[in-house]
């Protein structure tokens, strides 16, 4: 499969023969690191660049590579480049693809650099790119919950604590929460793509090179901040992965859990949401069936990326500076976690422009469980001027009440609730249905229709819709 009798042409000048077929398949990236190929193509332009106005290399040489790399980077966008496991990784198929077409000043262009520095440079472009793709997904994704959210702010259905009916509120409000956690999760995507963007390149090996070269001029043609501060921890630090990798985690947890309550709301006791087509599988055997597969395949799927933070975490823990082997299997986690959320959160976001809201059922089950209890206290708060603890307790007398004549809790006739308590009036229904209910809780971030218009609104002038 590979030649691996002869020494390594880039490392082999102190080897005598090659290594075995073992060593080779151990050793080499380049089944997964190809996808860094864009990368470290911009990585080595920037660098000959530098070293050419820097005059370590001559300006024909700096032309001859730039050329080069044209040509190098046609051919692998092409599909023609000859991935060999001998080369080991994405920087020495692209260098020793140049030597072959060029020649030597191929071989002057990893002067003043070092694999070190090269994968940590093509590793931060290529999770940078990375977060700037999930960023689009998560705006898509909250895109489309405004969408619904603003079609049913006013739908009625009941809020669950426990998974018990606790109080009504509205759709749009249930809707809105996962803007909200979308929103944090874009934070933090932000604020490690904002840390992450310092350039490593020209740390070299570990220690810097004592040619004369231009840092800020690399970091700069690459999109970065400034480089580095430390030329050991600019090839030794992949926090840069590790905290992508954690709010990749994070995000998908919040999508899992979205994915759950589809799952939940999509079952015949609930019958909240209808599955579209597009989004659902039916069975082999049972030919009624309709099942919410896409969701249950985000709740699973969560289940790697948490597992690809703990694999990169593991491999870093207790790592002596600066680069060792063990980094080279930082990527694989990060290109699968990338992989993973985005299919999630392109799922997740069909799933919520085709679900069909069934209103009644919905509607039916807020105001089932004497949801408007707290609504019936309150209003012995307001006005019969009752301090709650002992409106709580009353109110837990008429909830037995209704339990036992098997009524709702505005069914009750008003002489049975004034046994319960004579301060009650008829003014009491005004406050006992479920519309009413979601209607006045007005207070900030409450589930009113007013309040969940306002939300909607921050948060389309928050994306610039
Ligand atoms: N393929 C390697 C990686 O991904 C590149 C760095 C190799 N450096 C070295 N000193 N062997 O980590």
């Amino acid at each position: 499969m590979t030649d691996s009798k002869a020494a390594n042409q880039l490392w082999g000048g102190r080897f005598g023969a090659g290594p075995s077929a073992i060593m080779t398949e151990i050793n080499a990236s380049i089944g997964f690191d190809k996808r860094l190929w864009k990368q470290d193509i911009a990585g080595s332009r920037a660098h000959a660049a530098m070293l050419a106005k820097a005059g370590v290399l001559s300006a024909a040489d700096n032309a001859a590579i730039q050329q080069g790399l044209d040509t190098v980077a046609a051919e692998i966008e092409a599909g023609q480049m000859a991935w060999n496991p001998a080369l080991e990784d994405i920087h020495m198929h692209v260098e020793s693809r140049l030597a072959e077409l060029i020649g030597e000043p191929a071989k002057r262009l990893h002067t003043a650099r070092s694999r070190n520095d090269q994968v940590a440079t093509d590793f931060k472009l290529w999770v940078r790119d990375a977060i700037d793709q999930i960023d689009a997904g998560l705006v898509a994704f909250q895109r489309a919950l405004l969408a619904r959210a603003d079609e049913h702010a006013e739908t009625v259905m009941p809020g669950f604590t426990h998974l018990q009916v606790a109080q009504p509120v509205t759709l749009g409000h249930h809707l809105m929460a996962y803007v909200a956690m979308a929103a944090r999760d874009r934070g933090r995507f932000a604020d490690a793509r904002r840390r992450a963007n310092e350039c490593p390149l020209g740390a070299a090996a570990l220690a810097g090179t004592s040619f004369p070269i231009d840092r800020a001029m690399t970091a700069a043609a690459l999109g970065f901040d400034r480089p580095t501060a430390n030329s050991l921890d600019s090839v030794s630090d992949r926090d840069f992965a590790l905290e992508f990798l954690s709010a990749a985690a994070l995000t998908g947890l919040h999508l899992s859990r979205l994915a759950e309550e589809i799952i939940i709301w999509a079952s015949q006791p609930y019958k909240f949401v209808s599955l579209p087509d597009a989004f659902s599988t039916g069975s082999s055997i049972m030919p009624q069936k309709r099942n919410p597969d896409a969701a249950e395949l985000v709740r699973a799927k969560v289940g790697r990326l948490l597992g690809a933070f703990q694999s990169l975490a593991v491999v870093m823990k207790g790592l002596p500076l600066a680069y060792s082997k063990d980094m080279q299997d930082d990527k694989e986690p990060v290109f699968h976690a990338v992989d993973t959320l985005g299919l999630c959160l392109a799922a997740m976001t069909g799933m919520v422009e085709t679900l069909v809201f069934n209103t009644a059922p919905m509607r039916a089950a807020a105001a089932s469980g004497f949801s408007t209890a707290t609504d019936l206290a309150d209003w012995l708060v307001r006005a019969g001027g009752v301090p709650f603890r002992e409106a709580h307790h009353i109110t837990g007398r008429a909830v037995k009440l209704a339990e036992e004549k098997g009524l709702m809790l505005h069914e009750l006739a008003l002489d049975d609730l004034k046994a319960v308590d004579a301060r009650i009036t008829d003014d009491i229904y005004s406050v006992l249905t479920v519309e009413a209910s979601v209607a006045s809780r007005t207070s900030h971030g409450g589930t009113a229709p007013s309040q969940v218009r306002a939300a909607i609104a921050a948060a389309r002038q928050e994306l610039g819709l």
